[in-house]
């Protein structure tokens, strides 16, 4: 298994894409920390079905765009299963506004769940690694749109934008501690993120058009890299961001 006997944290992890991260880790092996801010019964029934199936899950309320919420859920992690290996940073939302239209609020919301929570989830695991004396991993769920314009939401792209040189940065630091930093930028995925787009045909149509494979992603698609990358088999990327994204960004507007 790849992952047996990791310890791996995913943020916003009960569901869309965290969630099918959450089970693919604990199916290769890892011992799963899954943060939640909403829907305790979804997360107790993920940790239900892992053990069901032999595997090993906690869950932890914490909200990961509060600095000491993230540290809180390093601690737990690592109270409970010894050590920490790798941290998705993945929680995220978008608000679907323009330049013209994001309010203050709309901005700092977006900017804390996306960016200052990958950004201190890089810093505190880090800093756990080091304590440790070991390598580690830290992967961000970032976006095509960290580099690709997406007009109307254009908050969501600036936090992607900024988790896009958070991978580079901190990847290039923490190298010599053998600590790797990797984005994974998934297209478009068939998440509750997408829920507008898919409840409007036309836009279903319009996006399914611009996409080569033909479909938005299933969340399963963005998992399997997130394992590999976790995974030692990836032992030679860092500070780099790995596209999962069926050609969308080669095919059209994605809009
Ligand atoms: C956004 C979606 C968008 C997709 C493809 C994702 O990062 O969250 O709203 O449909 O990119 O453009």
């Amino acid at each position: 298994m790849l992952l047996e006997g990791k310890t791996m944290i995913v943020t916003g992890g009960n569901s869309g894409i965290g969630e099918a991260i959450v089970l693919a880790a604990a199916a290769e092996g890892a011992n799963v920390v899954i943060d939640y801010v909403a829907r305790p019964d979804d997360t107790d029934d993920l940790v239900k079905r892992i053990e069901e199936d032999g595997g090993h899950a906690i869950g932890v309320e914490a909200d990961v765009s509060k600095i000491d919420d993230v540290r809180h859920l390093i601690q737990v992690a690592v109270e409970t299963y010894g050590r920490l290996d790798v941290i998705v940073n993945n929680a995220g939302i978008e608000t679907r506004t323009s330049i013209l239209d994001t309010t203050e609020a709309d901005f700092d919301k977006v900017m804390s769940v996306n960016l200052k929570s990958a950004f201190f989830g890089t810093q505190l695991a880090a800093k756990q690694f080091l304590k440790q004396d070991g390598p580690g991993v830290v992967i961000n769920i970032s976006s095509v749109h960290e580099d690709w314009p997406m007009p109307g939401n254009i908050a969501y792209c600036v936090s992607k934008g900024g988790t896009r040189m958070l991978a580079r940065n901190a990847g290039v630091e923490l190298g010599k501690h053998g600590i790797r930093v990797v984005n994974i930028a998934p297209g478009a995925v068939d998440t509750p993120i997408n829920s507008s787009t898919k409840s409007d045909p036309e836009k279903l149509a319009k996006l399914r058009e611009s996409i080569p494979e033909g479909d938005l992603a299933k969340p399963s698609d963005i998992a399997g890299t997130v394992v590999f990358v976790a995974s030692d088999h990836a032992s030679y990327i860092t500070a780099t961001t790995v596209v999962v994204d069926g050609g969308i960004m080669q095919g059209g507007a994605g809009l």
